[in-house]
């Protein structure tokens, strides 16, 4: 029974098999949450967030129990949090009443349960059978405004999802000025965040900072989650670890404008709240219409991130990535971009697939600049029209060359774009975001299209139809180039233009949705600018995000390293390119560009028809390998093994991937840093079965499993630049 209602308690009880979530209805009929960590047998939890201490200068409410004069807005854990009533902490919700009073509260109407999960119209959200939801409903004192709070418990995950769908049930509009989905009062103790910050080509690096009184925070306001932040975040006990402690993983399954945020209050008690960025948002909703909040996940680990990240890593390839490539062997790729940029025609792309065709690949990917006059980056977004001057004929010939090389074929989109010289911007100016009387903001050349309006997003749908019809694609990258400014849609008042950020999600997610339904047997990349929209959101409709521009594979240790900490490495879009490299101009091996490629999805992004014999024989032995491994890389248990954050701990950067009975794992160990006369190195394996002896590499010699968890494998050193290994782990 993953969910308990008790209702002599008055309690809301959410069990997964290691978690357990906790709710109770108080005295004046708010919600409090009570409790969120380990499971343990049934009890009412609400003794754990009592306080003898009353957060002073804080009002009571005016129904509130006499004489508890500790009883305020400001002390309670509540479930969720409201802006304008007493609660001076970090608040998730603001309603702007019809009569321009701006507040709520909330209190405990209903709780049921539901078979299943529940869904959220237009946003991605996780979705399971095997789950259950819970609905509590709870209603404003005063106004007929209602918030249904939904909970869904994936017990074989420890995941939990949450969202809030506000119902406007008055004869007035309401404005919701504040619409976060998470209000999260953790237990009294000292807590770090640990997030993901970045930039182009250096996305997902990893900082760790302590909670305490002032507001720490993760946000985007730029239209898309970012390179510069990850809407995901984990809160941790001081002390956590990859092993041990309590941590609480937190993310958002939503693309745009977002905000983590957490404090410790007066009490020292922490609160967590994320959603949608409250700045410039505001959403009327209309008598007897909803607003649903985008989703959040949760995962809550008391033997640290190891085990949150396994957690989250089944759960987004199981419950959240969809279609039939989720949990299928992918093919192996080639895109041209490194090895073209905007310089091809149709006979260069032939003759990379042939050679590509040769050591093993499968599928060919033709990037940007097959479309319009686009010879750089200047024009045509918007216009996608095959330029059959340069593809030697049309597209579907095109696909028909390559598909005769025996390699399927694949395109590259950026749907949400425009570029003034463009024949859509000629026509339709008004389809980009710009402000009155103001000139609009270019980006890359290129301005943003007003998805908030259903027209921009049928042309957009309507063309990428003709294109997808006209030839046989198997594979689009959908890239996004540039972020919101000028937000401002011609076709809505003003007074309701800050609804447009989240709007242009709505309309960019109906898009995806009735493309890659329309195509079932496309298999989907998303991309911004490399990294930039890594996040649950878009692998709701797209299985595999392009990781970073960067492709130096000692760059990407640091990317991926980070990137693992919510997301699956079949999610992480990772090519072999060419050296000195584009983004840095290192050099590295070709074995070790290979060994990082492998843990993610695995190809190459390089002039094949410039490569050496002995290159395309490494290639060519790489995929086979690559292939031999890709049912563990992909269904095993990933762990973090070294940091690559910690260069004075070590000079190495380590992972692993381990069937679930710790029968067979592999090991990818990689230098990232070339000192001389360096001291031995051992990292230590996880997830083998203690008592079972193992085989390295097919070794004479056996190692016990307790042994090589305990003290580790040696790594063996290699005099040259950047070496690495992988240590193929058996039972002997
Ligand atoms: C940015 C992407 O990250 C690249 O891989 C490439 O597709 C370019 N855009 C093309 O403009």
């Amino acid at each position: 029974m993953p969910i308990i209602i008790n209702n002599e308690d008055k309690t809301y009880t959410l069990l997964t098999k290691n978690t357990m979530y906790q709710m109770k209805v108080d005295v004046c009929g708010v919600l409090e949450h009570t409790y969120y960590g380990p499971v343990m047998e049934y009890m009412d939890m609400h003794y754990g967030v009592e306080c003898d201490m009353g957060p002073c200068f804080s009002p009571n409410p005016a129904d509130g129990p006499d004489g508890v004069w500790a009883y305020s807005y400001n002390g309670i854990n509540q479930e969720m949090s409201c802006a304008g009533i007493g609660d001076f902490r970090l608040t998730a919700m603001g309603v702007r009443n019809a009569d321009g009073s701006f507040g709520a509260e909330p209190r405990f109407v209903s709780a049921k349960t539901e078979k299943g999960k529940y869904s959220l119209s237009g946003l991605p959200a996780f979705y399971g059978d095997k789950a259950e939801t819970l609905v509590v409903t709870l209603k404003d004192k005063v106004h007929d405004v209602y918030f249904h709070l939904y909970y869904a418990v994936f017990e074989e995950y420890d995941l939990i999802t949450r969202s809030i769908v506000v119902e406007n049930k008055t004869d007035k509009s309401i404005k919701l000025e504040k619409a976060m989905t998470l209000t999260l009062d953790l237990p009294l103790g000292t807590y770090d965040m640990v997030y993901f910050h970045g930039r182009h080509t250096r996305e997902r690096m990893l900082e760790r900072t302590r909670i305490r009184h002032s507001q720490v925070s993760v946000a985007s306001m730029r239209g898309a989650s970012s390179h510069m932040e990850n809407p995901f975040v984990i809160v941790c006990d001081k002390n956590a670890n990859e092993e041990y402690g309590a941590a609480w993983g937190i993310g958002l399954v939503y693309s745009g404008n977002f905000l983590i945020s957490a404090e410790k209050n007066l009490q020292e008690k922490t609160r967590v709240i994320a959603g949608i960025n409250p700045e410039n948002f505001n959403f009327e909703i209309e008598p007897n219409g909803e607003f649903a909040c985008p989703e959040v996940a949760m995962v809550y680990s008391n033997e640290g991130f190891g085990k949150m990240s396994n957690s989250f890593h089944k759960a987004i390839r199981n419950n959240l990535c969809r279609g039939k490539y989720k949990n299928a062997q992918r093919p192996v790729l080639i895109n041209n971009w490194e090895g073209t940029y905007f310089d091809f025609n149709a006979d260069k792309l032939v003759a990379m697939a042939h050679e590509a065709k040769k050591m093993g690949v499968e599928l060919f990917v033709m990037d940007d600049g097959w479309f319009g006059k686009r010879d750089n980056d200047c024009c045509a977004l918007g216009d996608w029209v095959p330029n059959e001057e340069k593809l030697q004929g049309t597209l579907s010939q095109l696909a028909k060359r390559i598909n005769d090389e025996g390699m399927k074929f694949g395109i590259w989109f950026e749907p949400e774009c425009i570029s003034e010289d463009s024949n859509l911007y000629r026509a339709h100016p008004d389809y980009a975001f710009a402000m009155p009387n103001r000139a609009p903001q270019v980006s890359r050349n290129q301005y943003v299209l007003d998805f908030s309006r259903k027209e921009v997003v049928d042309n957009i749908y309507n063309q990428m139809v003709k294109v997808l019809d006209g030839a046989n694609i198997s594979y689009v990258k959908w890239d996004f180039n540039r972020h919101i400014t000028d937000l401002y849609s011609v076709a809505l008042p003003a007074e309701k233009q800050g609804e447009v950020y989240h709007r242009y999600m709505l309309g960019l997610y109906d898009l995806l949705e009735r493309i890659t339904s329309r195509y079932p047997d496309i298999l989907f990349e998303s991309c911004s600018g490399g990294g930039g929209r890594f996040d649950m959101g878009m692998l709701y409709y797209m299985p595999q995000v392009w990781t970073s521009d960067n492709s130096d594979a000692i760059d990407r240790l640091k990317i991926q390293y980070g990137t693992s900490f919510a997301y699956p490495v079949s999610t992480m879009g990772s090519h072999v390119s060419v050296c000195p490299n584009h983004q840095n101009a290192r050099v590295t091996p070709l074995q070790t560009r290979g060994n990082v490629a492998y843990f993610g999805t695995y190809g190459l992004e390089l002039d094949v028809t410039k490569m050496t014999d002995e290159e395309k024989a490494e290639i060519s032995r790489q995929i086979k390998e690559f292939k031999s491994y890709y049912d563990l890389i992909q269904h095993g248990d990933y762990y973090r093994l070294i940091s690559p954050f910690t260069p004075d701990e070590s000079l190495y950067c380590a992972w692993e991937t381990v069937r679930p009975d710790g029968s067979e794992a592999l090991v990818c160990a990689v230098r990232y840093e070339t000192d001389a006369n360096t001291a031995a190195e051992y990292v230590k394996v996880k997830g083998l079965c203690k008592d079972k002896l193992y085989r390295i590499n097919g070794s004479e010699k056996t190692y016990l499993g307790a042994a090589l968890m305990n003290i580790g494998l040696f790594l063996k050193y290699d005099f040259f630049s950047y070496p690495s290994r992988l240590y193929h782990i058996t039972l002997a």
